[in-house]
Protein backbone atom coordinates (compact mmCIF):
# COMPACT_ATOMS: atom_id res chain seq x y z
CA UNK A 1 0.00 0.00 0.00
CA UNK A 2 1.55 3.27 -0.93
CA UNK A 3 -0.27 7.07 -0.67
CA UNK A 4 0.63 10.23 -2.04
CA UNK A 5 1.63 13.02 -0.08
CA UNK A 6 2.29 15.73 -2.46
CA UNK A 7 4.73 18.26 -0.36
CA UNK A 8 5.48 20.13 -3.85
CA UNK A 9 5.28 23.45 -4.39
CA UNK A 10 2.34 22.67 -6.58
CA UNK A 11 0.19 20.73 -7.58
CA UNK A 12 -0.65 20.25 -4.18
CA UNK A 13 -2.87 18.28 -2.14
CA UNK A 14 -6.63 17.88 -3.47
CA UNK A 15 -9.35 17.68 -0.30
CA UNK A 16 -11.61 14.76 -0.67
CA UNK A 17 -14.40 16.70 -1.38
CA UNK A 18 -13.29 18.89 -3.93
CA UNK A 19 -12.42 16.02 -5.58
CA UNK A 20 -15.75 14.65 -5.78
CA UNK A 21 -17.15 17.80 -6.92
CA UNK A 22 -15.17 17.61 -9.95
CA UNK A 23 -17.25 13.99 -10.27
CA UNK A 24 -20.51 15.60 -10.42
CA UNK A 25 -22.96 15.35 -12.95
CA UNK A 26 -21.88 17.53 -16.19
CA UNK A 27 -23.81 20.57 -16.35
CA UNK A 28 -24.14 23.37 -19.16
CA UNK A 29 -22.50 25.98 -19.36
CA UNK A 30 -24.54 28.54 -21.00
CA UNK A 31 -27.27 27.76 -17.98
CA UNK A 32 -28.93 29.37 -14.76
CA UNK A 33 -27.17 26.73 -13.09
CA UNK A 34 -24.00 27.47 -14.11
CA UNK A 35 -24.39 30.89 -13.85
CA UNK A 36 -24.92 30.85 -10.41
CA UNK A 37 -21.68 28.53 -9.32
CA UNK A 38 -19.74 31.58 -11.57
CA UNK A 39 -21.64 34.19 -9.50
CA UNK A 40 -20.99 32.92 -6.03
CA UNK A 41 -17.50 32.12 -7.09
CA UNK A 42 -16.95 35.63 -8.38
CA UNK A 43 -17.91 36.87 -5.17
CA UNK A 44 -15.74 34.51 -3.25
CA UNK A 45 -12.91 34.89 -5.27
CA UNK A 46 -12.76 38.69 -4.10
CA UNK A 47 -12.43 38.08 -0.93
CA UNK A 48 -9.63 35.61 -1.59
CA UNK A 49 -7.74 38.08 -3.43
CA UNK A 50 -8.84 41.23 -1.29
CA UNK A 51 -10.42 43.36 -3.86
CA UNK A 52 -13.61 45.20 -5.23
CA UNK A 53 -12.25 44.57 -8.48
CA UNK A 54 -14.03 41.28 -10.55
CA UNK A 55 -11.14 38.62 -10.36
CA UNK A 56 -11.67 36.71 -14.36
CA UNK A 57 -11.08 33.10 -14.30
CA UNK A 58 -9.45 31.80 -17.21
CA UNK A 59 -8.74 28.03 -18.34
CA UNK A 60 -5.60 27.16 -18.33
CA UNK A 61 -2.48 26.78 -16.11
CA UNK A 62 -1.16 29.79 -14.11
CA UNK A 63 1.37 30.92 -17.10
CA UNK A 64 -1.84 31.79 -19.32
CA UNK A 65 -2.43 34.56 -16.70
CA UNK A 66 1.07 36.01 -16.82
CA UNK A 67 0.97 35.87 -20.47
CA UNK A 68 -2.57 37.66 -20.41
CA UNK A 69 -1.61 40.49 -18.03
CA UNK A 70 1.78 41.27 -20.09
CA UNK A 71 -0.65 41.51 -23.07
CA UNK A 72 -2.86 43.85 -21.02
CA UNK A 73 -0.38 46.22 -19.57
CA UNK A 74 2.27 46.54 -21.65
CA UNK A 75 1.65 47.61 -25.44
CA UNK A 76 4.34 46.47 -28.55
CA UNK A 77 7.63 48.41 -28.08
CA UNK A 78 6.66 49.41 -24.56
CA UNK A 79 8.84 49.10 -21.84
CA UNK A 80 8.44 46.94 -18.68
CA UNK A 81 10.57 46.10 -15.87
CA UNK A 82 10.81 42.79 -14.45
CA UNK A 83 12.06 40.66 -11.09
CA UNK A 84 14.40 37.69 -12.42
CA UNK A 85 15.17 36.13 -8.82
CA UNK A 86 14.58 32.52 -10.35
CA UNK A 87 12.40 30.65 -13.12
CA UNK A 88 8.84 32.35 -12.76
CA UNK A 89 10.84 35.90 -12.67
CA UNK A 90 12.67 34.92 -15.80
CA UNK A 91 9.74 34.09 -17.64
CA UNK A 92 7.75 37.65 -17.15
CA UNK A 93 10.79 38.90 -19.73
CA UNK A 94 10.40 35.71 -21.71
CA UNK A 95 6.62 36.43 -22.19
CA UNK A 96 7.21 40.24 -22.34
CA UNK A 97 9.89 39.49 -25.46
CA UNK A 98 7.32 37.20 -27.08
CA UNK A 99 4.97 39.58 -27.15
CA UNK A 100 7.36 42.61 -28.72
CA UNK A 101 7.85 44.26 -25.41
CA UNK A 102 10.94 46.10 -24.45
CA UNK A 103 12.58 43.92 -21.32
CA UNK A 104 14.52 45.48 -18.73
CA UNK A 105 15.42 42.56 -16.55
CA UNK A 106 16.69 43.22 -13.06
CA UNK A 107 18.82 39.74 -12.58
CA UNK A 108 19.67 38.66 -9.04
CA UNK A 109 20.82 35.24 -7.07
CA UNK A 110 18.57 32.77 -6.80
CA UNK A 111 19.63 33.21 -2.76
CA UNK A 112 18.31 36.96 -3.05
CA UNK A 113 15.29 39.07 -3.45
CA UNK A 114 13.50 41.97 -5.15
CA UNK A 115 13.56 45.09 -3.03
CA UNK A 116 13.61 48.76 -3.29
CA UNK A 117 16.94 49.33 -3.79
CA UNK A 118 16.92 47.73 -6.81
CA UNK A 119 13.12 48.66 -8.14
CA UNK A 120 15.12 52.47 -7.36
CA UNK A 121 17.95 51.71 -9.81
CA UNK A 122 15.76 50.24 -12.58
CA UNK A 123 13.55 52.87 -12.40
CA UNK A 124 17.16 55.16 -12.94
CA UNK A 125 18.14 52.96 -15.58
CA UNK A 126 14.95 52.28 -17.49
CA UNK A 127 12.11 55.64 -16.70
CA UNK A 128 9.91 55.57 -19.56
CA UNK A 129 9.15 51.81 -18.54
CA UNK A 130 5.05 51.45 -18.09
CA UNK A 131 4.90 48.31 -15.70
CA UNK A 132 6.87 46.20 -12.58
CA UNK A 133 6.83 42.65 -12.92
CA UNK A 134 7.53 41.10 -9.67
CA UNK A 135 6.39 37.60 -8.38
CA UNK A 136 4.88 37.48 -4.84
CA UNK A 137 6.98 33.99 -4.06
CA UNK A 138 9.70 32.98 -6.26
CA UNK A 139 8.64 28.97 -6.72
CA UNK A 140 12.20 28.28 -7.92
CA UNK A 141 13.77 29.62 -5.13
CA UNK A 142 11.25 29.67 -1.97
CA UNK A 143 11.83 33.35 -1.75
CA UNK A 144 9.49 36.32 -1.07
CA UNK A 145 9.75 39.28 -2.03
CA UNK A 146 8.37 42.60 -0.31
CA UNK A 147 5.47 43.54 -2.61
CA UNK A 148 3.87 46.33 -0.53
CA UNK A 149 7.06 48.03 -0.31
CA UNK A 150 7.51 47.57 -4.26
CA UNK A 151 4.15 48.54 -4.47
CA UNK A 152 4.68 52.06 -2.93
CA UNK A 153 7.73 52.79 -4.94
CA UNK A 154 5.56 51.91 -7.96
CA UNK A 155 3.10 54.50 -7.28
CA UNK A 156 5.86 57.31 -6.66
CA UNK A 157 6.99 56.53 -9.59
CA UNK A 158 3.18 56.50 -11.11
CA UNK A 159 4.54 53.13 -12.46
CA UNK A 160 1.84 49.69 -12.73
CA UNK A 161 2.63 46.53 -10.51
CA UNK A 162 2.01 43.29 -11.93
CA UNK A 163 2.33 40.81 -9.26
CA UNK A 164 2.40 36.66 -9.91
CA UNK A 165 1.06 35.30 -6.70
CA UNK A 166 0.64 32.11 -8.51
CA UNK A 167 2.25 30.10 -5.57
CA UNK A 168 1.98 33.08 -3.42
CA UNK A 169 -1.43 33.91 -2.92
CA UNK A 170 -3.44 31.89 -0.09
CA UNK A 171 -0.12 31.51 1.69
CA UNK A 172 1.47 35.20 1.80
CA UNK A 173 -0.61 37.90 2.49
CA UNK A 174 -1.41 40.42 -0.13
CA UNK A 175 -4.16 42.78 -0.30
CA UNK A 176 -4.83 43.81 -3.79
CA UNK A 177 -6.71 47.09 -3.04
CA UNK A 178 -4.86 48.35 0.70
CA UNK A 179 -1.54 48.03 -1.52
CA UNK A 180 -2.73 49.01 -4.20
CA UNK A 181 -1.36 46.22 -6.86
CA UNK A 182 -2.67 46.85 -10.32
CA UNK A 183 -2.65 42.93 -11.34
CA UNK A 184 -3.02 39.98 -9.16
CA UNK A 185 -3.03 37.04 -10.40
CA UNK A 186 -3.02 33.25 -9.30
CA UNK A 187 -3.42 29.40 -10.40
CA UNK A 188 -5.64 26.66 -9.32
CA UNK A 189 -3.19 23.79 -8.32
CA UNK A 190 -1.35 25.22 -5.31
CA UNK A 191 -2.74 27.41 -2.31
CA UNK A 192 -6.10 26.94 -4.00
CA UNK A 193 -5.94 23.01 -3.24
CA UNK A 194 -7.41 22.40 -7.41
CA UNK A 195 -6.28 20.24 -9.83
CA UNK A 196 -4.29 22.69 -12.28
CA UNK A 197 -6.42 23.98 -15.16
CA UNK A 198 -7.56 27.49 -13.94
CA UNK A 199 -5.79 30.66 -13.12
CA UNK A 200 -7.47 33.83 -11.73
CA UNK A 201 -6.49 37.36 -12.57
CA UNK A 202 -7.46 40.85 -11.30
CA UNK A 203 -7.18 44.49 -12.50
CA UNK A 204 -7.34 47.51 -10.89
CA UNK A 205 -8.64 50.75 -12.35
CA UNK A 206 -5.55 51.94 -13.67
CA UNK A 207 -4.83 48.81 -15.44
CA UNK A 208 -8.69 48.24 -17.13
CA UNK A 209 -8.03 51.64 -18.39
CA UNK A 210 -4.42 50.59 -19.54
CA UNK A 211 -5.42 47.78 -21.26
CA UNK A 212 -8.07 49.39 -23.76
CA UNK A 213 -5.30 51.54 -25.18
CA UNK A 214 -3.95 48.85 -27.50
CA UNK A 215 -5.23 45.98 -29.10
CA UNK A 216 -4.87 42.58 -27.74
CA UNK A 217 -2.25 40.38 -28.98
CA UNK A 218 -3.57 37.27 -27.78
CA UNK A 219 -6.73 35.70 -28.54
CA UNK A 220 -8.01 33.30 -25.96
CA UNK A 221 -7.02 34.79 -23.12
CA UNK A 222 -7.79 38.52 -23.94
CA UNK A 223 -9.13 39.81 -20.66
CA UNK A 224 -10.52 42.83 -22.73
CA UNK A 225 -13.13 40.03 -24.09
CA UNK A 226 -13.47 38.48 -20.54
CA UNK A 227 -13.62 41.32 -18.82
CA UNK A 228 -16.73 42.19 -20.99
CA UNK A 229 -18.06 38.27 -21.01
CA UNK A 230 -17.54 38.64 -16.52
CA UNK A 231 -19.98 41.53 -16.64
CA UNK A 232 -22.81 38.45 -18.11
CA UNK A 233 -21.37 36.23 -15.71
CA UNK A 234 -20.06 33.89 -18.70
CA UNK A 235 -16.91 33.03 -20.85
CA UNK A 236 -16.49 33.31 -24.13
CA UNK A 237 -15.61 29.60 -24.92
CA UNK A 238 -16.58 26.52 -22.95
CA UNK A 239 -16.04 27.01 -19.18
CA UNK A 240 -13.81 24.28 -17.15
CA UNK A 241 -16.95 22.83 -15.84
CA UNK A 242 -15.67 20.61 -13.48
CA UNK A 243 -13.16 22.61 -12.46
CA UNK A 244 -15.65 25.29 -11.57
CA UNK A 245 -17.65 23.25 -9.31
CA UNK A 246 -14.77 22.20 -7.79
CA UNK A 247 -13.49 26.14 -6.97
CA UNK A 248 -16.50 26.15 -5.79
CA UNK A 249 -16.41 23.64 -2.81
CA UNK A 250 -12.69 24.86 -2.45
CA UNK A 251 -13.92 28.20 -1.58
CA UNK A 252 -16.29 27.14 0.68
CA UNK A 253 -13.55 25.89 2.73
CA UNK A 254 -11.12 28.42 2.42
CA UNK A 255 -13.32 31.27 3.44
CA UNK A 256 -14.84 28.57 6.17
CA UNK A 257 -11.20 28.78 7.75
CA UNK A 258 -10.26 32.20 7.27
CA UNK A 259 -7.81 33.86 4.63
CA UNK A 260 -5.84 34.94 7.48
CA UNK A 261 -5.62 31.91 9.58
CA UNK A 262 -4.65 30.02 6.35
CA UNK A 263 -1.43 32.11 5.86
CA UNK A 264 -0.72 32.07 9.63
CA UNK A 265 -0.71 28.02 8.88
CA UNK A 266 1.51 28.24 5.82
CA UNK A 267 3.44 30.38 8.24
CA UNK A 268 3.58 28.37 11.11
CA UNK A 269 4.11 25.10 9.57
CA UNK A 270 7.25 26.97 7.40
CA UNK A 271 8.42 28.11 10.41
CA UNK A 272 8.72 24.58 11.38
CA UNK A 273 10.61 23.43 8.24
CA UNK A 274 12.86 26.05 8.61
CA UNK A 275 13.76 25.49 12.30
CA UNK A 276 13.73 21.44 11.29
CA UNK A 277 16.44 22.12 8.68
CA UNK A 278 18.68 24.55 11.19
CA UNK A 279 18.34 21.66 13.91
CA UNK A 280 19.96 19.40 11.51
CA UNK A 281 22.78 21.69 10.34
CA UNK A 282 21.24 22.63 6.95
CA UNK A 283 21.13 26.39 5.22
CA UNK A 284 18.63 27.16 3.24
CA UNK A 285 18.37 29.16 -0.24
CA UNK A 286 15.49 31.02 1.00
CA UNK A 287 17.28 32.47 4.60
CA UNK A 288 17.21 36.23 3.25
CA UNK A 289 13.66 36.37 2.79
CA UNK A 290 11.80 33.32 3.27
CA UNK A 291 8.26 32.96 1.74
CA UNK A 292 6.02 30.91 3.30
CA UNK A 293 4.98 28.54 0.45
CA UNK A 294 7.77 26.16 0.89
CA UNK A 295 11.44 26.01 2.19
CA UNK A 296 14.17 25.24 -0.20
CA UNK A 297 17.21 23.60 1.57
CA UNK A 298 20.34 23.36 0.80
CA UNK A 299 22.32 20.11 -0.19
CA UNK A 300 25.16 18.82 1.51
CA UNK A 301 27.71 17.81 -1.10
CA UNK A 302 27.24 14.27 -0.89
CA UNK A 303 23.22 14.28 -1.14
CA UNK A 304 21.90 15.03 -4.48
CA UNK A 305 18.04 16.36 -4.52
CA UNK A 306 16.91 14.97 -7.69
CA UNK A 307 18.10 11.32 -5.99
CA UNK A 308 16.60 12.09 -2.57
CA UNK A 309 13.57 13.51 -4.35
CA UNK A 310 13.01 9.76 -6.17
CA UNK A 311 13.75 8.11 -2.98
CA UNK A 312 10.86 9.52 -1.08
CA UNK A 313 8.88 9.16 -3.57
CA UNK A 314 9.66 5.49 -4.63
CA UNK A 315 9.59 4.27 -0.81
CA UNK A 316 6.66 6.99 0.65
CA UNK A 317 4.95 8.29 -1.75
CA UNK A 318 5.96 11.23 -0.54
CA UNK A 319 6.74 13.80 -3.66
CA UNK A 320 9.65 17.08 -2.53
CA UNK A 321 10.45 19.20 -5.84
CA UNK A 322 14.27 19.29 -5.93
CA UNK A 323 15.52 22.08 -7.32
CA UNK A 324 15.74 24.09 -11.33
CA UNK A 325 18.41 25.08 -13.62
CA UNK A 326 22.13 25.63 -11.51
CA UNK A 327 20.31 24.03 -8.22
CA UNK A 328 18.50 21.27 -10.08
CA UNK A 329 20.60 18.98 -7.67
CA UNK A 330 22.00 21.69 -5.04
CA UNK A 331 17.79 21.92 -3.36
CA UNK A 332 15.22 20.82 -1.68
CA UNK A 333 12.27 22.03 -1.75
CA UNK A 334 9.49 21.27 0.62
CA UNK A 335 6.08 22.84 -0.04
CA UNK A 336 3.82 24.40 3.16
CA UNK A 337 0.81 25.34 2.01
CA UNK A 338 -2.70 24.14 0.35
CA UNK A 339 -4.92 21.21 2.14
CA UNK A 340 -1.73 20.32 4.42
CA UNK A 341 -1.87 19.98 8.30
CA UNK A 342 0.46 20.32 10.84
CA UNK A 343 1.16 16.70 11.38
CA UNK A 344 1.33 15.98 7.61
CA UNK A 345 4.08 18.69 7.85
CA UNK A 346 5.68 16.42 10.89
CA UNK A 347 6.05 13.87 8.13
CA UNK A 348 7.48 15.52 5.96
CA UNK A 349 10.68 16.57 7.67
CA UNK A 350 10.55 13.14 9.21
CA UNK A 351 10.75 11.54 5.76
CA UNK A 352 13.40 14.14 4.82
CA UNK A 353 15.44 13.11 7.91
CA UNK A 354 15.39 9.21 6.72
CA UNK A 355 16.18 9.99 3.09
CA UNK A 356 19.37 12.44 4.38
CA UNK A 357 20.36 9.35 6.72
CA UNK A 358 19.90 6.91 4.03
CA UNK A 359 22.42 8.74 1.49
CA UNK A 360 24.85 9.32 4.07
CA UNK A 361 23.96 12.76 5.00
CA UNK A 362 25.62 13.11 8.81
CA UNK A 363 22.59 13.92 10.68
CA UNK A 364 20.67 12.69 13.59
CA UNK A 365 17.30 11.08 13.19
CA UNK A 366 14.46 13.20 15.17
CA UNK A 367 16.39 16.11 15.78
CA UNK A 368 14.23 18.51 13.13
CA UNK A 369 11.05 16.63 14.04
CA UNK A 370 11.52 17.90 17.60
CA UNK A 371 12.02 21.63 17.13
CA UNK A 372 8.74 21.39 14.63
CA UNK A 373 6.86 19.58 17.31
CA UNK A 374 7.81 22.43 19.78
CA UNK A 375 6.99 24.96 17.37
CA UNK A 376 3.73 23.60 16.20
CA UNK A 377 2.46 22.85 19.70
CA UNK A 378 3.71 26.28 21.00
CA UNK A 379 0.93 27.15 18.25
CA UNK A 380 -1.39 25.55 19.42
CA UNK A 381 -1.11 26.75 22.74
CA UNK A 382 -0.88 30.41 21.88
CA UNK A 383 -4.43 29.67 19.53
CA UNK A 384 -6.02 28.20 22.61
CA UNK A 385 -5.28 30.84 24.60
CA UNK A 386 -6.48 33.62 22.50
CA UNK A 387 -9.69 31.43 21.99
CA UNK A 388 -9.93 31.31 25.70
CA UNK A 389 -9.29 35.11 25.94
CA UNK A 390 -12.11 36.05 22.82
CA UNK A 391 -14.33 33.97 25.40
C1 LIG B 1 5.46 31.77 -8.96
C2 LIG B 1 5.05 30.96 -10.14
N1 LIG B 1 4.83 31.58 -11.30
C3 LIG B 1 4.44 30.90 -12.39
C4 LIG B 1 4.27 29.54 -12.36
C5 LIG B 1 3.81 28.81 -13.58
O1 LIG B 1 2.52 28.35 -13.37
P1 LIG B 1 1.91 27.16 -14.23
O2 LIG B 1 2.88 26.04 -14.18
O3 LIG B 1 0.62 26.88 -13.51
O4 LIG B 1 1.69 27.68 -15.60
C6 LIG B 1 4.51 28.84 -11.18
C7 LIG B 1 4.37 27.38 -11.12
O5 LIG B 1 5.01 26.71 -10.35
C8 LIG B 1 4.88 29.58 -10.04
O6 LIG B 1 5.08 28.96 -8.87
Amino acid sequence: MQKSHLFTPGPTMVPGDVALAGAKDMIHHRTDQFKAIYEKVAKQLKVLFETKQPVLVLLGSGTSAMEAAVDAIVAPGEKMITFNGGKFGERWGKIGKTLGCVVHEVQYGWDDCADTAKLEQALKDCPDAVAVFCQLNETASGIGNPVKELAEVCHKADKLIVVDGISGLSAMKCPMDEWGLDVVLTGSQKGLMLPPGLAMIALSEKAIAKMGGHPARIWYNDLRAALKNDEKSTHAWTSGVSLYQQLSVALDMMLAEGIDNIIHRCHVQGDAVRAAAKALGLELLNAKSPGDVLTSILMPDNVKASELAKYCRGHWGIYFAAGQDDYKDKIIRIGHLGYQDHFETIMAIAAFEMAMKHFGAEIELGKGVKVAQEILMADLEEQEKKAASAG
